[in-house]
């Protein structure tokens, strides 16, 4: 969503640029060469931040999970006027088997963004109990059959590679669906490994907190369930009221173009929100 990601951020001369998820620097490419000023570009990601490192010799980088990065930003008191969170995983997350989250190809239950942090897939999947499993499905997946799928997994236990833990769940689900019966499965263990909700509920706050006067900041999540949170935080900062902090520049949550669809059919849940900090 480049194009949109410019016109909601409209980068100008010597803005200071704050990126949370800058992954392989597609937005980031774009946003310095509008800038040509200051960059402090986050990821928690190795493979990531050593392409950031490459591309952008001269920024500020931050291998660390947002949330960390964003209170060390704000306990310095930094200020950025342009503000990105391109949510989720990126491409070489699902094409890379052996980071064990794509679903139709064989790799370990890792799912980790961070490889440093110790809580992998494989150690939901194989040691919580049959409740706290349904509970996880139910939450970050909103898989109707939580409780049967937590059954299974316990039931066919250990389970140590994602094509076993996709067909064990696809159990659940027999005959035929558009999309791979697993794919809840897959989505809450992955918000769940990574943390994903509580990040972002957390981190929210710190970033109105460090973008400057009149700054702009961007979102852009993958499912309804980042999306809501996102939503929630910009209305109640926004709207009528005396004492608003945030001005909404999106009524809606922008789609993806149906020309970038085209190109990119993973970006058909994208949902991006933008906000603008009112000068007081
Ligand atoms: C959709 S990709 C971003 C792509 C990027 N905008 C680009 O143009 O290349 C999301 C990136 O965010 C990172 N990420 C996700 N959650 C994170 C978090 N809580 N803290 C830091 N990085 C995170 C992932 O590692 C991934 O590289």
């Amino acid at each position: 969503m480049l194009a949109e990601v410019l016109d909601y951020l409209k980068p100008e001369k010597g803005d200071r640029y704050l990126d949370l998820t800058a992954g392989y620097g597609g937005h980031a490419t774009a946003i310095l060469q509008a800038t040509a000023g200051t960059a402090t570009l986050v990821d928690r990601d190795e493979n990531a931040v050593h392409e950031l490192k490459r591309l952008f010799p001269k920024a500020a980088l931050k291998h660390q999970d947002f949330l960390s990065a964003s209170q060390t930003l704000a306990e310095a008191g930094e200020q950025f006027d342009i503000i990105l969170a391109d949510l989720g995983v990126s491409s070489p997350h699902l094409n890379e088997a052996d980071r064990g989250f794509a679903i139709n190809q064989d790799g370990p239950l890792d799912m980790r963004m961070d490889n440093r942090q110790e809580l992998t897939a494989d150690t939901i999947v194989n040691t919580y109990s049959d409740a706290e499993l349904a509970d996880i499905l139910w939450r970050y997946g909103e898989e109707p059959k939580a409780r049967q799928i937590a059954r299974l997994i316990v039931g066919n236990r250990p389970l140590h590679s994602t094509k076993t833990l996709a067909a064990v769940a696809s159990r659940a689900w027999p005959g035929k669906s558009r999309v791979h019966p697993a794919t809840r499965t897959f989505q809450a263990l992955r918000i769940a490994v990574n943390d994903e909700l509580n990040l972002l509920e957390r981190s929210l706050p710190l970033w109105v907190q460090l973008l400057a006067p009149g700054g702009r900041i961007v979102v852009i999540s993958f499912h309804s369930l980042e999306d809501v949170i996102v939503k929630r935080f910009f209305g109640e900062l926004a709207g009528d009221r005396y004492d608003a902090t945030l001005k909404l520049l999106t009524k809606r949550p922008v789609n993806a173009s149906t020309h970038e669809l085209v190109s990119n059919p993973r970006a058909r849940s994208a949902k991006l929100r933008a906000a603008a900090k009112i000068n007081i």
